[in-house]
């Protein structure tokens, strides 16, 4: 094996493993009981990771479970590679690359060398020109080609190159300059880039062309057509001359890539890109130069609190002991429900508006990590892999999908998000309304964990057919997690907090999270029918008569 990556540990085959299905047979999960007959429950299975506090006690564990589940952690080695991962060995063996995003976020004094090249030095010298540029930006000081400054920034990405930026602009609204908006543009939909610039002023308007490989089909046809856009526009208004279209690209458009080569190639000067590197993984990515648009409307100081929010947690995982180290203790418990209590799916609800894109974000991290079927040396699994992750913001889900949760046939663990402090209090009629949404997160946990029996439920005089309808059998896990407030740093901790909790269940499955083999088929498959959509019958006829079909149902269809 390249890189000196030793082979994976099969899980399946430790002690530790062998000891979690016996405990797992002979589980009767009753959290009822559980928490009258230890009343310290809730205090031995809460902890804090910076400004994070984490109740565990919720789920479906013992003391047992945990110490056997910290047991397969040391027998799959979890802590070497962990060190393997902080110190930039090539554990992202598919693509023979390190595996360095803790790095973006190290203090300038870090001093990590890897493959010979000075990350920390590079990473504090990217970020000094991205603070500079958003100062210039937020100052007025750059302008655009008419003088006038900067109002609309627009990111064209897609994936890690917009998840990250968008759901952490959302999250950090309160905190964007006023005078200041960002749009996102992802979805090679045409829809998707006219809805985000029909209505805007292209002479106030920045674009941020962001793609870490600088090849993606949907970003770059979306940066054309809103180049296009910007610059058809400003001529319209008389404000340019159609020589003054290549100024205005420069003073319209810049790029974040590792590709700067790419970059001069597409038209923006290299001078007015961020750069990154191969060892940072897209959905790893917006705490890099992809978060240049939330640098913009943060501003600099904020975005420094945003990346030593990740810092803390990363020191966290790397540093806190086992018993108390929250990403290796949630990433356990996800492998605890995925591989022996059958969870196929996992519920993120943030009880934060602000968060209401953290899910979506979330679905990329975890699953493009996790949702493989062979490990990192080419053998196939031993045991399931990748759970689903979705969710929406609380109150919004109770509305909707949590009565499968609590009454559904599928073991659904649930973690619970919400801050003590909220981004914009309110009082309705004397009430704080943040502590009625409050009280929603509270009681939706203990009902989910404790349940309502058929003599609690006939105790409120409720006839008989209907009683078992109304039974709630109680045992639904959840975690909770509380911040003191959304800051910025809170928002870089819950980031990190799931990245790790990605990288243990990684680990523990034997897989590489930091490849994305699986969406290239699909990539591949869309240029080869392009043709065939757009006319061409021998390719049509290549197709499978299911695609043909399709296609042909479009054709019939299409109105111009
Ligand atoms: O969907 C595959 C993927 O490669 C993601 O991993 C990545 O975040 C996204 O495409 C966008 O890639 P890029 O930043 O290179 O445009």
């Amino acid at each position: 094996m390249s890189n000196k990556i030793p082979a994976p540990i099969d899980a399946t085959h430790t002690d530790a493993w062998l000891r979690l299905n016996l405990l797992r047979e002979n589980l009767k999960p009753d959290l009822r009981r559980w928490f009258a007959d230890n009343p310290t429950r809730a205090a031995e299975l809460s902890f804090t990771a910076g400004d994070l506090f984490v109740d565990l006690s919720k789920n479906l564990i013992n003391k047992k479970i945990v110490q056997e589940l910290l047991q397969l952690a040391e027998e799959v080695k979890l802590a070497e590679r962990r060190e393997a991962m902080f110190t930039g060995q090539h554990i992202n063996v598919t693509e023979d690359r390190a595996v360095l995003h803790t790095a973006l976020r190290a203090p300038a004094d870090a001093g990590l060398v890897v493959d010979g090249q000075n990350v920390t030095e590079d990473v504090h010298a990217t970020l000094e020109k991205i603070y500079a540029f958003a100062d210039g930006v937020r100052s007025g000081e750059w302008k655009g080609v008419t003088g006038k400054p900067i109002e609309t920034i627009v990111n064209v990405g897609i994936g890690g190159s917009d998840l990250g930026p968008v759901m952490v602009y959302e999250a950090l609204k309160p905190y964007v300059r006023d005078g200041i908006e960002c749009r996102f543009i992802s979805n090679i939909d045409p829809s998707d880039s006219y809805n985000k610039t029909h209505d805007l002023d292209p002479e106030t308007t920045l674009v941020i062309v962001a793609s870490k490989t600088f090849t993606t089909l949907e970003t770059l046809t979306n940066a054309r057509l809103v180049r296009g856009w910007l610059l058809d526009a400003l001529e319209a208004k008389g404000a340019i001359t159609p020589e003054q279209r290549g100024a205005a690209v420069s003073k319209h458009f810049v790029a974040v890539s590792t590709a700067l080569d790419k970059v001069a190639e597409f038209g923006i000067d290299p001078n007015n890109a961020f750069g990154f590197w191969d060892w940072v993984g897209g959905r790893y990515s917006v705490d890099s130069a992809v978060g240049t648009a939330v640098a913009i409307a943060i501003g600099p100081d904020n975005f420094r609190d945003f990346l030593a929010g990740f810092h803390t947690i990363d020191e966290h995982f790397r540093t806190a002991p086992a018993a108390e180290n929250v990403p290796l203790l949630m990433g356990l418990l996800n492998v605890w429900y995925v591989n022996f209590l059958g969870a196929a799916s996992h519920a993120v609800l943030p009880y934060a508006q602000e968060l209401h894109r953290f899910a979506a974000y979330l679905q990329q991290l975890t699953m493009e990590s996790n949702g493989k079927s062979v490990r990192w040396d080419g053998s196939p699994v031993t045991t399931k892999t990748g759970e689903v992750f979705w969710g929406e913001p609380g109150t919004n889900g109770q509305h909707a999908f949590y009565q499968l949760i609590h009454q559904g046939t599928q073991l659904i663990p649930a973690d619970f998000i919400a801050v003590a402090t909220p981004a914009r209090p309110q009082q309705d009629e004397g009430v704080d309304v943040h502590e009625v949404f409050l009280a929603n997160f509270f009681a939706q946990t203990a009902a989910l964990a404790f349940g309502k029996t058929a003599e609690e439920v006939r105790a409120e005089g409720t006839p008989e057919h209907i009683v078992p309808a109304r039974v709630f059998e109680g045992n639904r896990p959840t975690t909770s997690i509380m911040a003191p407030a959304l800051t910025p740093s809170v928002v870089g901790q819950l980031i990190a907090l799931y990245e790790h909790i990605t990288f243990v269940q990684g680990i523990v499955w034997g897989i590489d999270s930091f490849d994305q083999w699986g969406v290239e088929l699909g990539k591949k498959l869309a240029l080869e029918i392009a043709p065939a959509v757009q006319g061409d019958n021998a390719a049509l006829e290549a197709q499978d008569p299911s695609t043909q079909a399709l296609i042909r149902y479009y054709q019939a269809n299409r109105t111009r």
